[in-house]
């Protein structure tokens, strides 16, 4: 062959392996986790989340049941300026008795500040950074994350990106009844969740029923209580908060919806509360995705999205996030199933590593809302930059190695005109009784 056409050949046959199909990961094992025997007062399981107004809450595991409940902390390593009693709770769960779960919402505390605490009066020192007062700010996302060696791979990710608070949008710890896996799950979150603000909404793995003896989510419950009574909320389901100039929303997919719920009277009395001058990005989570073009779950979002979208749509909602499909998709602004420039964006991003493995059928062809899907293990991130810009990207753990695969500005609905045009809406459906 010629030197040239043998070039060219070769530079044919790159171009074809680099624009085939990326070659998908076999889902990865659950992690074994040694048998660690500590002294049962050392504090384990530590994770914090915001709570109101510059308080966090701490949360962790003694197996010791009189371990007091006491944080203390201050700016400067192993100098503690202040101690904060909290409350602590346990739970029965057939033949597991869980340890001593330990509550305490610490506080007053200055913004884009490192705290240096200590739980229960011993053990490790841990750091904490608060989220700043002002944008920017960043969101870690990734749900559905089980606790595989995926996971971990998607855990050391997030752990090298610059970010204020991780939202999670359901399925933490893939425990499925087993309640020594929420235990491991817990230890393995522990070096990211004590030191920024996780904060959870539940997915269908949280659920734990069994007939006749158990009801609900009472271990997801005792462990990750959300700031849902600072928020109004009588349920640990769904909740909001506020955080540097976002209002965020967390709602809940296993909570009753239609508009006779707790939950929907509490969204409206939640909305009619959020002022887009202090908060200009209205942001939600929720566990199972309304728009959704895989064919996994399809269809499953529709009941909630019937109930609840357009009082999300007339409150100029900016960006839901949405886990429960393996996979990674982000639309374009869309309500009632339409473009439409005054609805959100919608991404689902329940692709965190968990050992159920990917969902890799999508419905084709891909409807025109559709951006971007991909079933890839990743995370995403969420830089709000001021009142009217953000930037989303998503990151494949691509071989071990995090590649931004998909990215793009989001400008909110705030200066957007589509405020001031539903207003009137939003009052009517504010004011229905
Ligand atoms: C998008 O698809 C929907 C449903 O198939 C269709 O009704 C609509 O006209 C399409 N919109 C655009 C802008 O193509
Ligand atoms: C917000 O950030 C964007 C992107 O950096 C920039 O173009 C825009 O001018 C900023 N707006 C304000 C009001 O600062
Ligand atoms: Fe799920």
């Amino acid at each position: 062959m010629e030197p040239k056409l043998v070039l060219a050949v070769c530079l044919l046959i790159s171009a074809a392996v680099s624009v085939a199909d990326y070659v998908r990961p076999q889902p990865r094992r659950t992690l074994q986790f040694p048998w660690d025997s500590k002294p049962s007062s050392y504090p384990q399981q530590v994770h914090i989340s915001l709570a109101g107004d510059n308080h966090m809450r701490v949360t962790w595991i003694t197996n010791d049941k009189s371990s007091p409940s006491i944080v203390e902390y201050g700016t400067s390593p192993g100098r503690y300026t202040s101690t904060t009693e909290g409350e602590s709770t346990h739970y029965k769960y057939l033949f597991y008795s869980s340890g001593m779960i330990h509550h305490t919402v610490i506080g007053p505390l200055e913004h884009a500040t490192v705290y240096f605490y200590r739980c229960g009066g011993q053990g490790p020192e841990f750091q904490l950074k608060t989220p700043p007062a002002q944008f920017p700010i960043t969101f870690a996302v990734a749900g559905d994350l089980g606790q595989t060696g995926w996971t971990k791979s998607t855990l050391d990710h997030i752990d090298r990106c610059k970010y204020d608070v991780h939202l999670l949008p359901g399925d933490l710890s893939y425990a499925d009844y087993m309640q020594h896996r929420w235990d491991t799950f817990g230890e393995l979150v522990q070096p990211l969740a004590s030191a920024r603000p996780w904060m959870v909404t539940e997915g269908n793995h949280e659920k734990e029923t069994i007939p006749f003896i158990m009801d609900g989510f009472e271990s997801y419950n005792a462990r990750w209580k959300m700031p849902f009574e600072e928020s109004g909320s009588s349920s640990n389901l769904y909740y909001s908060f506020e955080v540097a100039g976002t209002h965020i929303i967390m709602l809940g997919s296993y909570a009753d919806y239609d508009e006779d719920s707790d939950q929907y009277r509490w969204l409206k009395d939640d909305l009619s509360k959020v002022d887009r001058e202090r908060t200009p990005w209205l942001i939600v989570l929720v566990h199972v995705p309304w728009y959704n073009s895989n064919e996994a779950h399809q269809g499953e979002g529709d009941g909630m999205m019937a109930a609840m979208e357009s009082l999300l749509y007339a409150a100029s909602v900016d960006i839901v996030l949405a886990g429960h499909v393996h996979a990674y998709e982000r639309t374009k602004r869309v309500n009632n199933g339409k473009l439409d420039p005054c609805g959100a964006v919608h991404i689902t991003i329940g692709d965190g590593g968990n050992k159920e493995g990917l969902a890799h059928r999508y419905k084709s062809p891909q409807p025109n809302w559709s951006v971007f899907r991909e079933a890839s293990f990743g995370h995403g991130e969420l830089k709000i930059v001021n009142s009217t810009h953000a930037f989303w990207s998503w990151h494949r753990n691509d071989d071990d190695e995090p590649v931004k695969s998909d990215q793009v500005w989001v400008t909110s609905l705030v200066n957007s005109g589509c405020l001031a045009e539903k207003r009137h809406e939003l009052r009517n459906i504010l004011m229905a009784p």
